[in-house]
């Protein structure tokens, strides 16, 4: 069915190369979210799966079939937008009809679709009002609906939870997690948001700069992180990245002079210079005897069921420290942390990661 595939694929707008040679196979009913910073390439890559954009090189195959030259309205996709792009002039029910009838369905069979359609939405309520009689998450639903009533194989979302506040994004989120679950369809998603990516996706692509640094699933995204640019991206707060080297007998040695057992250091990589990746959860309040650093809390987050520090040492290097519950730590106090190098990872010199434990 609508399982999608890309092969070399490049864009690029004048002589601005904007997506840089992506191969990336989706399975059928499989949930990918494209995550990625403001520019990345992510609208661009999804827009030019649906058809709205050319393909410069490479080819984008849909169930099998090559529609690299395919008419959008032939590629069997739907595409849900982060504006909603509702015809403001017609009723919900208009909304969801228009694209059934102008394809030549029959009236009985289009009323069919557009009421199962809105009650898998929850929004047949809905159904004779006007866009601008709706707020905003229920225009997103009808918006959402205009995709389903098509049945396509393949539904592509542009942040479509974007413009709506924090409490209703939450709500469409686990929405789309039960469409996602009750249609069985391949579902291609796209946000700026890691925390949207981590709690929806089957699968995360982690774009950067037009090229895909990471495909995995989120855990495999957030505990062996390819490379420097996924191991800062994803996870929030971000992961705490200290410059190191390779010390005689494998024992890393930290910018601070602090001398540790590493993972996957051998006395072969002495004097390597590498970069130890440590989630802020991983770092804790030690007493002075037992810590691996020392510094002064710039900034203390106290959210009640957990605390952020963030502490300079005197290297004028940063940590965040994650823990759980209330501490007593103040901003200024000097406070001494111990590392837990449980699940570091550490990267070469490259960027690239060398192992994760
Ligand atoms: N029609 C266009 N013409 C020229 N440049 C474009 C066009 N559309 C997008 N771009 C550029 O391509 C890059 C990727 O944009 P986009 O795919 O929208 O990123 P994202 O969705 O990840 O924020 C950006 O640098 C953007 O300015
Ligand atoms: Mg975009």
């Amino acid at each position: 069915m609508g399982a999608v595939q890309l092969t070399g694929v490049r864009k690029l707008f004048g002589a601005l190369e904007v997506i840089k040679g992506v191969d990336l196979s989706i399975a059928d009913g499989e949930l990918v979210v494209f995550v990625g910073p403001s520019g990345c390439g992510k609208s661009t890559l999804l827009r030019m799966i649906a058809g709205l954009e050319d393909v410069d090189y490479g080819d984008i195959r849909i169930a099998g079939a090559d529609v690299t030259e395919l008419a959008p309205a032939r590629r069997g996709v739907a595409m849900v937008f982060q504006n909603y792009a509702l015809y403001p002039h017609m009723t919900a029910y208009d909304n969801l009809a228009y694209g059934l009838r102008r394809a030549g369905m029959a009236r009985a069979e289009v009323d069919a679709r557009v009421r199962e359609t809105a009650a898998l939405l929850q929004i047949t309520e809905l159904l004779p009002r006007r866009p601008k009689a709706m707020s905003g998450g229920q225009r997103q639903r009808v918006a959402i609906g205009r995709a389903i009533v098509r049945k396509p194989e393949v539904f592509l979302f542009d942040e479509p939870l974007s413009n709506l506040d924090a409490a209703l994004r939450v709500e469409m989120r686990s929405q789309i997690a039960r469409l996602h679950q009750e249609l069985q369809a391949t579902m291609i998603f796209v946000t700026h948001d890691q925390v949207e990516a981590m709690t929806l996706a089957d699968r995360i692509v982690v774009l950067n700069a037009g090229r895909v640094e990471q495909v995995g699933t989120p855990s495999e995204v957030y505990h062996n992180p390819a490379n420097l640019f996924v191991a800062g991206f994803i996870g929030s707060p971000a992961m705490n990245l200290l410059p190191a080297t390779v010390g005689q007998g494998g024992r890393l040695t930290l910018a601070w002079g602090t001398t540790m057992a590493g993972p996957a250091c051998s006395s072969g990589m002495a004097g390597q210079s590498l970069t130890l990746g440590l989630r802020p959860d991983r770092l804790s309040l030690v007493p002075q005897a037992q810590a691996q650093a020392s510094g002064q809390v710039t900034l203390a987050e106290h959210l009640g069921d957990e605390s952020i520090l963030h502490v300079r040492l005197p290297i004028g290097q940063s940590l965040t420290v994650k823990a759980s519950g209330d501490v007593a730590a103040r901003l200024g106090d000097t406070v001494h942390l111990g590392f837990d190098m449980t699940h570091a990872a550490l990267f070469g010199a490259d960027g690239q990661a060398m192992r994760s434990a």
